[in-house]
């Protein structure tokens, strides 16, 4: 059956579209942080939606699962097959096109394998910006971002991936090709089916395309890094950041000194202020002038009622760079520091102080001599809540203690990185059975075979 379908999807795809040697298909057939090996029956690399849709009834005909994958960046293991070596890998990187850029009706339509970074370059070369930042933005995908509903740095000011897509082009688990990528900002004529496909993973059906909004491109930028005593205070110089700079706002990072250690300790990589317990790195941006004068007030006047310690705002772009190289780099940091357990979680944003302090002493009891580093996204409450293993810890209970002291803030257990594989079951004990139903018969009615990324969001077989 598989040498069947081997030689179709040969056919359907020519000779640059199919990976069938083990050598060929490594980087497809793990995840970036190595920590879901999987082995794909073969890696098909469509080159145009049709294709797509050919790929999909071959598989489906020959009863081989498809895993769909764009830039494999994903934390969560969601766009990496199983190790039972029957999956198809769908990549959708031969579909790399920027399709098509309107700067007046503020829209760039791309492929769904089209580099989120080259759609940024695509956008900014027309005056304008795609805004959602992310460290991966090299090689993550429009579809991968689509699929994942990405997060990411400018949350705080311009929503998840969902809030910028206004069309997508899908193809269903049958291979009907379903054409919604209208550049419309207001459609309001049915149900809104496109939603379906944003954040579900492949589970639903394969984004081939879509469509996302652009905004203009702020004329002028104010980056600025500051030390603060105390999550609370972070949380005041919120406020303070929010009153004095209004909407223009776009990003309002929280990093604790334990991450700036773990800069300095494996990377060399110090900030230029007095350090602190905890940091803040705010940017903002807006075209009319006045933002920098409005930035430097709001910064004296948190030097002068003590919510920030110390604090520097960059004078020039490359400063700018380097204060976002801080922030960027503690990822890399704890991965040198030694094993390490991800928490994507949010709350309430107003409850970050004390989520953070609940969250401590749960892991100062019940894990001690692990490390806390806490890092993310406070604008939108959301915290990279890593915890760095002590010799011989296990990490699922580090798990558990963490999401129980989510769960008494009714947070989430994924903010923005996804369920993927990696968290399927803390989902399936995380979230209501009222929903965890309703999920199951979206994709029953969507994927009644469960052909469409088995085992991914879901457990495998509903
Ligand atoms: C980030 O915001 O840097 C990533 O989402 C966090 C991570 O790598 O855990
Ligand atoms: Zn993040």
């Amino acid at each position: 059956m598989s040498a069947e379908l081997l030689s179709r999807l040969a056919a359907i795809l020519g000779p640059s579209g199919l990976l069938a040697d083990e050598a060929d298909m490594v980087s497809y057939a793990i995840d970036w942080r190595r920590l879901f090996p999987g082995r794909p029956l073969c890696v098909a690399r469509p080159a145009s939606t049709a294709e797509v849709s050919e790929v999909v009834k071959a598989c489906r005909a020959a009863g081989a699962a498809i895993v769909p994958q764009g830039g494999n960046t994903g934390l969560a293991g969601g766009a990496v097959p199983d190790a039972s070596g029957a999956q198809v890998v769908l990549s959708l990187n031969r579909m790399n096109k920027v399709r098509a850029i309107d700067p007046v009706g503020l829209t760039i339509s791309a492929d769904a394998g089209c580099i989120l970074k080259v759609a940024q370059d695509a956008a900014a070369e027309a005056g304008r910006l795609l805004p959602i930042s992310l460290a991966a933005e090299g090689s993550a995908t429009v579809g991968g971002v689509v699929s994942t509903n990405a997060g990411g740095v400018n949350v705080v000011r311009y929503g998840m991936a969902r809030a910028l897509v206004l069309g997508l082009e899908v193809v269903l688990a049958d291979g009907t090709v379903v054409d919604m990528a209208r550049q419309l900002r207001k459609d309001n004529a049915g149900y809104d089916l496109k939603q379906l496909f944003i954040g579900t993973e492949g589970t639903l059906g394969i984004v081939t395309g879509a469509v996302l909004r652009l905004v203009p491109r702020p004329r002028h930028t104010v980056t600025a890094l500051l030390s603060v005593p105390s999550p609370q205070a972070a949380l005041d110089l919120l406020a303070l950041a929010q009153d004095e700079l209004g909407d223009t706002l776009s990003a309002f990072e929280l990093m604790s000194g334990y991450s700036f250690d773990l800069l300095k300790r494996h990377l060399n990589l110090t900030p230029p202020i007095a350090s602190g317990d905890w940091f803040v790195l705010l940017e903002a941006g807006a075209s009319l002038s006045g933002l920098r004068e409005a930035a430097e007030a709001a910064l004296a006047a948190a030097l002068e009622n003590g919510t920030a310690l110390d604090g520097v705002i960059a004078e020039t772009g490359a400063q700018a760079t380097q204060l976002w190289a801080l922030r960027e780099h503690i990822t890399d940091g704890e991965a040198r520091e030694g094993k390490s357990m991800k928490h994507d979680v949010s709350v309430p944003i107003v409850d970050v102080p004390a989520f953070l302090e609940a969250a401590d002493i749960a892991i100062a009891e019940g894990a001690p001599g692990a490390k806390v580093n806490a890092f993310g996204h406070l604008g939108d409450g959301n915290i990279h809540y890593n915890v760095v293993l002590a010799p011989g810890q296990d990490g699922a209970a580090i798990n558990t203690l963490v999401h129980d002291v989510v769960a008494r803030f009714a947070g989430s257990i994924s903010a923005e990185h996804g369920i993927g594989q990696y968290r399927v079951d803390e989902l399936l004990i995380r979230r209501a059975p009222a929903e965890i139903a309703l999920a199951r018969t979206l994709k029953r009615a969507l994927d009644p075979d469960d052909f469409l990324n088995p085992g991914k969001v879901l457990p495998a077989g509903g």
